[in-house]
């Protein structure tokens, strides 16, 4: 079955100081060997983070889609490599609303990340206005047909189903509602790449915490957690591991 993955993305948040959570994170996840546990970081961390994070896999908030070029302030995957980067989401919604991007310049992130051997995490998520009005399970099994790359399989892609209105709020759906958009997304997945969609894990994120990570990470077809605020520090991201790890010992 899904190994259980619990993933870290630091947003804008980060300095050198905190290189020291970093490394209290790592030791967290190897006492938990039974669940995979990463952490995107900011670009000027990653480096520095790898360093020190043992055989915990450091990666990035977002790539360019092009390999090299005229593109001021962007970063590849070859450069995220470069500085030992094994993974990086793509289409996280604070991007879609802050940088405009589209599904497409999600596929085209995502395609890229896989030519430079990166693991991607491809985000996908419908607004409050979207729910309210009914269109959450159609607008996610619309993202993800425009933004599923070629090749999709679980040994490189995870798929992140993060409802905006539920990012930093405190909010969450409801279980139910976390298993059927999760159902809707792995028939989905099924359409697209057949059994290929067994092996591909899809993540929970929003306003996930130590207090609410159990029950979430074992709803049906939730395999995981994609942690934004409280993968801050060990003291909020550790339980958060924990539970994924008591999870996998029930089996
Ligand atoms: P929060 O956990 O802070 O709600 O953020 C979720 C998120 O956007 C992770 O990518």
């Amino acid at each position: 079955m899904r190994r259980k993955l619990v993933a870290g993305n630091w947003k804008m948040h980060g300095l050198k100081a905190q290189l020291g959570d970093v490394v209290e994170i790592a030791a967290a996840a190897a006492a938990a060997p039974r669940v995979d546990v990463n952490l995107c970081l900011p670009f000027t961390l990653i480096e520095a983070a790898v360093a020190v994070a043992g055989a915990m896999p450091i990666g990035a908030q977002d790539v360019h889609e092009a390999d090299k070029g005229a593109h001021t302030g962007c970063i590849s995957g070859a450069m995220l490599r470069d500085c030992g980067a094994s993974l990086t989401i793509v289409g996280h919604s604070e991007r879609r609303a802050d940088q405009h991007e589209t599904s497409h310049d999600a596929w085209a992130k995502a395609t890229a990340a896989r030519r430079h051997g990166l693991q991607v995490i491809l985000c996908c998520g419908e607004t409050e206005a979207e729910r309210d009005a009914g269109r959450a399970e159609r607008i996610v099994q619309s993202q993800i047909e425009k933004s599923l790359p070629e090749g999709a399989s679980g040994d490189w892609l995870t798929l992140a189903y993060e409802p905006r209105w539920a990012i930093g709020t405190g909010k969450t759906p409801t279980l139910d509602d976390i298993a059927a958009i999760h159902a809707i997304a792995r028939a989905k997945l099924r359409h697209m790449v057949g059994d290929a969609a067994d092996g591909i894990r899809i993540l929970y994120g929003g306003s996930v915490t130590g207090a609410n990570a159990e029950t979430i990470l074992a709803t049906e077809n939730v395999d995981g957690a994609l942690v934004g605020g409280a993968s801050l520090t060990v003291e909020k991201f550790g339980p958060i591991i924990a539970a994924a790890a008591e999870i996998a010992r029930r089996g």
